[in-house]
């Protein structure tokens, strides 16, 4: 069937708007933590060169299986996740998947724990969760069922692990979601902390999920052996672990890795679906094809040494940009390795300028902030610095 290659003229003069517009803006849009700087150029013009554009690419359930008649690009999608499990620790004994998401990273953490537990204990399980962790989080404890505990958080955003002392039920399942770069402040929940917690007061069953949206996207590749060990499973012996693919591994539209020990895989796997030939462990059953080759196209385009200088940066701009508000008499902070700095928030016509994401605080009161991610420049860092401290 023949169709247009195009839209009308009317609408290509909307998309020709559209597209002028967003690409005008790219370095506005501070408060979110996207990589700007990602050259996926090449990609597009060989996804169109190989004519793979024209083509449905879906990829199904375990990308790990063998003999599947679809087309696919599971074997990009396993050696991208093989990549980045063997950054967070994991030995071969890993499984993952590429996720719609940071959120449908945690959605799985959060299925895979209740699977987990309840092989272990025919109690419902208690997700505790602190208050500053990513509002999804909640969410989904809903969406499963699943009872959610919120646990106080400390003002600089970390959980308060007394609170998780005493609010853990230790004759149910507990599963604990670990944030590692919480949404707004950045902090990072002290695992140690909450290991011994849960050693000491001993629940029926326990599996740890870490939210490691932002920053275990760069916490593997920083100099500091004590921030990459925050982030490594053969040190902190967490459960499993999702990471956003868009903030800064660079994906330019959403998507998620989730890795867990093989073992919980087992426990996942229900029958199998007589028209996939397969049990399949993930929730969707479609994700993207094009989504593994584009990681796979990005990882092997940057390798360790780009990821390893694009940690390094990130880091410095969020240090500069501390730096220089305090310079100018702005009231900010930044969490220890991270690249999120929060400051007394500016007028709104500041923060509308520069999409700054905001929230009101009990201790600190009105707030806004600001992700510093690759496309961050010194030059930048002082124009954001300037532009906030004559508009305060
Ligand atoms: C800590 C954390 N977890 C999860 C998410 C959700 O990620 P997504 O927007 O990819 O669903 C975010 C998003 O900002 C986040 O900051």
């Amino acid at each position: 069937m023949n169709c247009n290659l195009r839209p009308d003229n009317e609408s290509m003069k909307l998309l020709n708007e559209c597209a002028k517009e967003i690409t005008a803006r790219k370095f506005n849009q501070l408060g979110y933590p996207f990589d700007q700087n990602t050259q996926f150029h090449e990609f597009y013009k060989w996804l169109a060169d190989t004519k793979l554009c024209d083509i449905t690419l879906i990829n199904v359930g375990n990308p790990y299986k063998t003999d599947w008649d679809m087309l696919n690009t599971d074997y990009f999608e396993c050696e991208s996740i093989d990549f980045i499990a063997s950054r967070f620790g994991f030995d071969d004994n890993h499984w993952g998947v590429i996720a719609n998401g940071g959120t449908d990273g945690n959605m799985h953490g959060i299925y895979f724990g209740r699977k987990a537990l309840a092989a272990k204990s025919s109690r419902p399980p208690v997700l505790y969760v602190s208050a500053e962790a990513h509002y999804s989080l909640q969410k989904i404890g809903d969406v499963q069922n699943v009872e959610v505990r919120p646990i106080r958080a400390h003002e600089m955003g970390q959980m308060d692990v007394e609170d998780f002392a005493e609010k853990l039920d230790p004759s149910r399942p507990a599963l604990v979601a670990i944030a590692i770069g919480g949404t707004f402040k950045g902090a990072i929940d002290d695992q140690k902390a909450i290991n011994e917690v849960l050693l000491e007061k001993k629940p029926v069953a326990s599996y740890r999920h870490l939210d490691v949206a932002l920053f275990g996207g760069y916490l593997p590749f920083l100099d500091d052996p004590a921030a990459r060990e925050i982030v490594d499973v053969s040190k902190m012996n967490f459960d499993s672990i999702a990471v956003s693919g868009h903030k800064f591994l660079g994906m330019n539209e959403p998507a998620g890795i989730f890795i867990c020990h093989k073992d919980i895989l087992k426990l996942v796997e229900g029958a199998p679906i007589p028209y996939l030939k397969y049990s399949i462990p993930t929730i969707s059953c479609s994700r993207s094809g094009f989504d593994a080759l584009k990681l796979y196209w990005h990882i092997k385009s940057l390798g360790d040494d780009g990821f390893k200088a694009q940690a390094g940066h990130v880091l410095e701009m969020g240090k500069l940009l501390e730096k220089s508000l305090l310079e100018r008499g702005i009231k900010a902070h930044r969490n220890p390795y991270s690249n999120t700095v929060f400051f007394t928030r500016p007028q709104e016509k500041i923060v509308k300028k520069y999409a700054m994401a905001c929230n009101d605080d009990p201790v600190f009161g009105k707030l806004a902030h600001v992700v510093a991610m690759q496309y961050f420049t010194p030059e930048l860092v002082k124009t954001i610095a300037d532009d906030i401290a004559s508009n305060s």
